[in-house]
């Protein structure tokens, strides 16, 4: 949430910053703005909407030219999404300025108190009390880095901020609590960035930066310190994606992109995680096998899509390892005051690694005396630097908005540490083991197949473009699928989109059936448990009866739901626990349609970011 960059070198900063911001446009599109140092003192440009709107600015006045730069795309939280309210803010005398991401709780307070002293704040935002703040300490100190530090101490909540000063020259400051900042280091040149991705076409080179901490950027180097001023621990680590992999490739959209890419994904997931002999080599899970042991319940906490992932997941686990599993939605995990012990493990699972509802689950997660294991796409996040142990998907950069590869491959993880539990509680026999990896290891091919069959999908989904109602149907794991289609549709088409458990469906949503309602039903195969395909194939009848247009999606072979499918979406046969991985496939395919056929923008669905860095 909210893209920050910044860039000291020989580079014209508005150069390296506007292409950066182009790069975290997924981070937020309220709007945007960039300030450099040039003759003397700053030079800035803002405007609400979209990242094309500043360029539009810039293109009809150009700022002179710098080589020291910040810059900014937003997700509006405090204010609207206006010129005014958009950053960098700046202090009255202009010689300061600062871009956010983040909320500052104490706010009020501060603007307050500055207002007693005579500072005009022009903005709504919670982010203008910094600037003044800090025009405030640098007056006194005359070190940019002290005086973030200083305005840092006064600060409550979450925050990544980045500031330039005009009589601090070739200086960015950067520092962080809460939300993410990353360094990059080039050759006479640093960058500082919400997310790699904005700087990977200069340098692989890169510093995680930790919490509380506050960085100073120079052309010959970088300096870390805490907040109480101590130096920090430099922790240097090299960006192994390279800058294609942040680029639409072709693609109409990162979104088809990553749809296409969820193959490779899948399979990047399972390398290098079963050894020779067949068993599992977690090692990154460093929890070891004597304390998994011990374990007498697993919670998953995540949110939106990673959340199905975990519900997923449930199954899974309870059935191979017989542990009992909670799911919660992170947002309100700590809140219930869950029962939880040193005997407890908790699942964390994030793709950015950043979201802070599920940060600060798993803090409290660590508070109670659970180890907790992330399942996340980000290396250096903070999600895995917090928790006891991490397994990573390698699903690479996930840039679109909707959560495609990432979700996948979050499943693939989940197997894996259910298989894992069960392997090192001996719930599971190594050959039953193998069997699983091997249905896994054929999934990247099934997922393709599917790929290579989704034109009648796309065609249905423009046929629907003009309804107001989808509902999405599935039983056991069929039922997250459900939910996760629905958030899709919602996410990116803005129409009303429901999922539902298919036998809940007679206990009140039935009433919602109605002629010619779009209803997509996620069938089990009829391989597995037969009692769980031949309830759904009878609710299948009762909602065509009641009028619906059936969707339905089932396996190859599956002839009994032929009768009442007015449109049939096949999938490969899997194992019932695995199907998951191909039945999500056509409805992410299906919601990215319908969404294009309604005119909506796939990448950038409205109101929402990636990387939910507030609570
Ligand atoms: C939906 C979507 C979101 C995320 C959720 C969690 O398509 O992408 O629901 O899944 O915001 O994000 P991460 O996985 O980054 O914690």
């Amino acid at each position: 949430m909210c893209g920050i960059v910044g860039y000291v070198g020989s580079q014209s900063a508005l150069d390296v910053v506007m292409a950066g911001l182009k790069r975290l446009e997924y981070r937020g599109y309220d709007s945007a703005g960039v300030a450099v140092q040039a003759d003397g003192g700053l030079a800035a440009a803002k405007r609400a909407g979209k990242l094309v709107n500043l360029e539009k600015e810039l293109m009809e006045r150009p700022l002179p030219a710098g080589a020291t730069g910040i810059g900014h795309t937003r997700w509006a939280t405090h204010g609207g999404p206006t010129d005014a309210n958009a950053h960098p803010h700046a202090d009255n005398a202009g010689r300061v300025a600062v871009v956010h991401n983040g909320i500052i709780e104490n706010f009020a307070v501060l603007r307050a108190e500055l207002a007693e002293r005579g500072h005009d704040l022009v903005s709504e935002t919670d982010t203008e009390v910094v600037a003044h703040l800090l025009a405030e300490e640098f007056s006194a100190c005359a070190d940019l880095a002290e005086a973030m530090r200083l305005v840092c101490g006064r600060l409550e909540g979450a925050f990544t901020l980045v500031a330039v000063h005009a009589d601090a020259p070739d200086v960015v400051v950067g520092a962080r609590r809460n939300s993410p900042l990353v360094v990059g280091v080039g050759e006479g040149e640093a960058f500082l960035a919400s997310d790699v991705a904005a700087f990977i076409d200069h340098t692989r080179s890169a510093i995680e930066l930790g919490q509380d901490q506050v960085v100073e950027l120079r052309r010959d180097g970088v300096r870390v310190t805490h907040f109480d001023g101590t130096g920090a621990e430099v922790r240097p680590y090299h960006v192994d994606w390279d800058a294609s992999a942040a680029e639409k490739g072709g693609y109409a959209s990162f979104m088809l992109k990553e749809i296409a890419e969820q193959p490779k994904a899948v399979a990047d997931t399972l390398l290098g995680r079963i050894d020779p002999s067949g068993s599992l080599t977690l090692d990154e899970v460093r929890i070891g096998a004597a304390e998994l042991r011990e374990v007498d319940k697993v919670v998953i906490v995540a949110c939106g899509t990673a959340f199905h992932a975990g519900l997923i997941a449930k199954y899974a686990i309870e059935h191979w390892t017989r542990i009992p599993c909670e799911v919660e939605l992170a947002s309100e995990f700590r809140y219930r005051d869950p029962i939880l012990d040193g005997r407890s493990l908790v699942v964390a699972i994030s793709q950015s690694g950043e979201t802070m509802d599920t940060l600060m689950a798993l803090r409290h997660a660590r508070e109670q005396g659970s180890k907790v294991l992330a399942i996340c796409n980000t290396n250096g996040s903070t999600i895995p630097r917090e928790s006891d142990a991490v397994l990573y998907t390698h699903a690479g950069p996930e840039v679109a908005v909707a959560s495609t590869k990432a979700f996948l491959t979050q499943l693939v993880a989940c197997y894996l540490v259910a298989l894992y539990l069960g392997q090192v509680r001996g719930t599971k026999w190594g050959d039953e083991i193998q069997a699983v990896i091997k249905d896994l290891s054929r999934i990247s091919v099934q997922v393709e197949r599917v790929l290579e069959t989704m034109e009648p999908v796309r065609e249905l989904a423009r046929s629907l473009a003009d309804k107001d109602t989808v509902l999405f149907l599935g039983r056991h794991v069929g039922h997250p699928v459900a939910l996760e289609g629905a958030l899709k549709l919602k996410e990116l088409a803005y129409m009303h989109a429901e999922g539902f458990a298919a036998g809940e469906l007679k206990h009140g949503p039935i009433a919602l059936v109605e002629e010619d309602l779009p209803v997509v039903v996620v069938v089990p195969s009829p391989r597995g448990r037969s009692v769980l395909h031949d309830k759904i194939v009878s609710n299948i009848q009762e909602i065509r009866a009641r009028g619906a247009r059936t969707v339905v999606i089932a396996e190859e072979g599956d002839e009994a739901v032929v009768p009442y499918a007015d449109h049939l979406i096949r999938i490969p046969a899997t194992p019932t626990l695995l199907q998951p991985l191909v039945a999500a496939v056509p409805l992410q395919v299906f919601a990215c349609e319908l969404a294009t056929a309604r005119g909506n923008e796939v990448d950038q669905p409205r109101n929402l970011a990636k990387s939910v860095t507030v609570e």
